[in-house]
């Protein structure tokens, strides 16, 4: 008699697909949890930029020499330790990735919802809750990403800020340059609408985030949507102060 165990064939299609051999973390991001890990962790890191960019921006209200300074200051992280600039340009490319791996999650986790869910959710409630969320995370999300862009030409390169006195952009005079876009008050105003759509999606973002790492726990519910709110709340007044500020006059050349 043998004793060899009898082979058995694979019960679906997908078990059958041939599998080719990936990083773990790759395998682990072909699937919607590692997504939302992505999501989450990528998410962690952009709040955590935004939050430590609004708080260096509040040096405006000191002064001129405050903000070019402390733009100085970050070209100089480590230096002479690490050549100057090395540190940001580090820091600037893990930006990126985090951005660029924020996006690709997001449009990913989009194409799949659509290919899972054919039918809709029984749930009236449940379903028009669903799609406000997500609807606004959307929106807001695309309106953010074209809010950098504009921000990047205007207060990095200066292609669509106005000139200094010499007729001139000049990178390191950060103070004059934040001043003079935000003298233009619908750019003023497009900064105030842009941030505040920034709220809202981290808002949703930071609440969304502990379910995503499954930290659901009812429990702790409500602390967490008072930590969404209050972050969201605290980047977004600090943000909208600034062109409100050179507006009304509180901060000007
Ligand atoms: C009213 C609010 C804001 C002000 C006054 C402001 C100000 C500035 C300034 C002055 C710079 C240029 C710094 C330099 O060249 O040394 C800058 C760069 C930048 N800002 Fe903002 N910012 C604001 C909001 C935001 C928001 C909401 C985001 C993202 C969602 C953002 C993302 C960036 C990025 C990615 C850079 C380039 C950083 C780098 O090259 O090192 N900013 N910002």
């Amino acid at each position: 008699m043998s004793t060899a165990t009898p082979s058995r064939q694979p019960v679906t299609g997908t078990a059958a697909a041939p599998r080719t051999r990936r990083p773990l973390l790759l395998d682990l991001y072909g699937t919607a949890v590692g997504k939302k890990y992505a999501m989450a962790i990528s998410g962690i890191a952009l709040m955590g930029f935004v939050l430590f960019h609004m708080i260096g921006n509040t040096k405006m209200y000191l002064g001129a020499v405050e903000l070019n300074e402390y733009a100085e200051f970050l070209k100089k992280l480590l230096y002479p330790l690490a050549p100057k600039e090395s540190v940001l340009w580090i820091l600037r490319a893990g930006l990126l990735g985090m951005l660029a791996l924020h996006l690709h999650a997001a449009w990913s986790l989009t194409v799949l919802n659509r290919h899972a869910r054919s039918v809709r959710y029984q749930s009236a409630r449940d379903y028009q809750e669903a799609s406000l969320a997500s609807r606004s995370m959307r929106l807001s999300g695309i309106v953010v990403l074209l809010f950098i862009v504009w921000h990047l030409l205007d207060l990095t390169f200066g292609v669509v800020n106005t000139v200094g006195a010499d007729g001139e952009f000049v990178r390191s005079e950060v103070y004059a340059n934040v001043v003079r876009s935000f003298e233009r008050w619908p750019v003023a105003l497009f900064y105030v609408v842009a941030n505040l759509l920034l709220g809202l999606h981290l808002t949703h973002g930071a609440w969304s985030i502990f379910q995503s790492l499954g930290w659901n726990n009812p429990r702790f519910n409500a602390w967490r949507t008072a930590f969404a709110r209050g972050f969201a709340a605290v980047v977004v007044i600090g943000n909208i102060s600034f062109p409100i500020a050179v507006t009304i006059g509180i901060v000007s050349v």
